[in-house]
């Protein structure tokens, strides 16, 4: 089935219909994207992209060698020598900036400069100022411009957010989060995330206290209003980097605009932890508890009849059910979440956005929160957001 075309994209882009899980409808041309950046990303969103139905078409790195080992490594139909090149090739729908953070602003100016739909990495940049220049050039261009705060794409967090949506947890009390990870655990342990001109001037935060807020703010449809912040750095000296001034963890407490009270703690040196993301919510009726690790669960809490709720379509809220795209007993992880991210920016490049898809206003929600914990860190004060 071929849908009515919609009308040509901005970018020039013949119309491409539409099909609601994103995948090209029969007949249809598949999307072409292609990657700057080839790293850990790299390999994730072109697994994401190819199993959402699109081409990947190219990739660029660093370096012309870097490209051609990326392009090799995952599959794409060539390598490009530079990012000119690859933002002149008209098979090029998307473009997935999968680069460190310093560096997505610029990327991300000229791809949307040459008519591309963009997908930009988290934190999207590593000002407020930059991120919110990115916001303006992509509602001027006229483009899909997405950033993956993957989480939201898992079913039980379409659950959370249904059940709260539909007011069976009732009047917001409070929210306990953390997202702790020990990747970064010894002193040897280095990366560029860990260096400001690299990374920026936050780490834990921007890189996954982001996806924490950008959770809590999705699942409950509150925002925080004011916020007071600390932050640590455990060694003031790292491997390569020399002198360390970015947060190995910090703890946040919070309030949402109706007052329902928030406390946070992301960290990179919690022994034991890989990708800790946890996320539990309180109202007056429910509470709510998703545990990343564990996402085919949701725990539903009352103070009587207290219950463990397992991912089965049948029994999901419409949203939810539209992700649950495996059989119960199935599992469904951190890839399919990408799976369906993709899907889902693809589906709007097509003209149809689903909805719940993070794009760079909330990029920019990310980066206002970062640089308010930052700030109230600094101060030793509250900040309002
Ligand atoms: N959404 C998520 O769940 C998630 C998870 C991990 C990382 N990320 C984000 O993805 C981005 C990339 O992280 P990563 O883990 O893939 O890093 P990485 O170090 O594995 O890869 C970065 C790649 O970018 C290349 N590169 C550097 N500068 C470049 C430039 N100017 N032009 C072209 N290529 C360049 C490097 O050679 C390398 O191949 C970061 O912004 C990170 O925050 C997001």
């Amino acid at each position: 089935m071929t849908l009515p075309p919609l009308g040509v994209a901005p970018n020039g882009v013949a119309p491409l219909g539409v099909a609601a899980n994103g995948v090209a409808p029969l007949g249809a041309a598949p999307i072409g994207i292609a990657l700057i950046g080839g790293g850990f990303m790299a390999d994730v969103h072109s697994r994401a992209a190819r199993a959402a139905g699109a081409r990947v078409v190219g990739v660029t790195s660093s370096t012309p060698e870097r490209s051609r080992a990326a392009a090799e490594r995952i599959g794409a139909e060539r390598a490009f020598d530079d990012v000119d090149a690859l933002l002149a090739d008209p098979n090029i729908d998307v473009v997935h900036v999968v680069t460190p953070n310093a560096t997505h602003h610029a990327l991300a100016v000229r791809a949307l400069a040459a008519g591309k739909h963009v997908v930009c990495e988290k934190p999207l940049a590593t000002t407020v100022a930059d991120a919110v220049d990115l916001e303006k050039r992509a509602a001027k261009a006229g483009v899909v411009a997405t950033v993956p705060f993957v989480y939201r794409f898992h079913p039980m967090v379409r659950e959370a957010r249904a059940r709260v949506a539909a007011g069976q947890v009732g009047r917001l009390f409070s929210v306990q989060g953390a997202y702790l990870q020990d990747w970064l655990l010894g002193a040897a342990d280095d990366n560029w995330r860990v260096s400001t001109a690299a990374g920026g001037a936050s780490r834990a935060f921007a890189d996954i206290g982001s996806h924490l807020c950008d959770l809590l703010e999705f699942v409950t449809g509150e925002q925080l209003a004011r916020l007071q912040a600390v932050t640590r750095t455990v060694f003031a000296e790292r491997a390569s980097t020399g002198p360390v001034s970015t947060e190995d963890l910090a703890g946040v407490l919070a309030q949402t605009g109706s007052g329902a009270v928030v406390s946070l703690l992301v960290s990179q040196v919690a022994p034991g932890r890989k990708n800790g993301l946890v996320l539990e919510v309180h109202g007056a009726t429910e509470s709510l508890r998703f545990v990343q690790e564990r996402p085919e669960e949701l725990w539903i809490g009352r103070r009587t009849g207290s219950e463990l709720h397992l991912r089965n379509t049948d029994e999901l809220h419409p949203d939810a059910a539209r992700l649950s795209v495996l059989p119960p007993g199935h599992p469904l992880g951190y890839h399919d979440a990408f799976t369906a991210f993709a899907a889902d920016t693809y589906a709007a490049v097509r003209g149809s956005p689903p909805d719940g898809l993070p794009v760079f206003a909330d990029g920019v929600r990310a980066a206002c929160i970062t640089d308010a914990v930052l700030a109230s860190a600094a101060a030793g004060t509250w900040i309002d957001l």
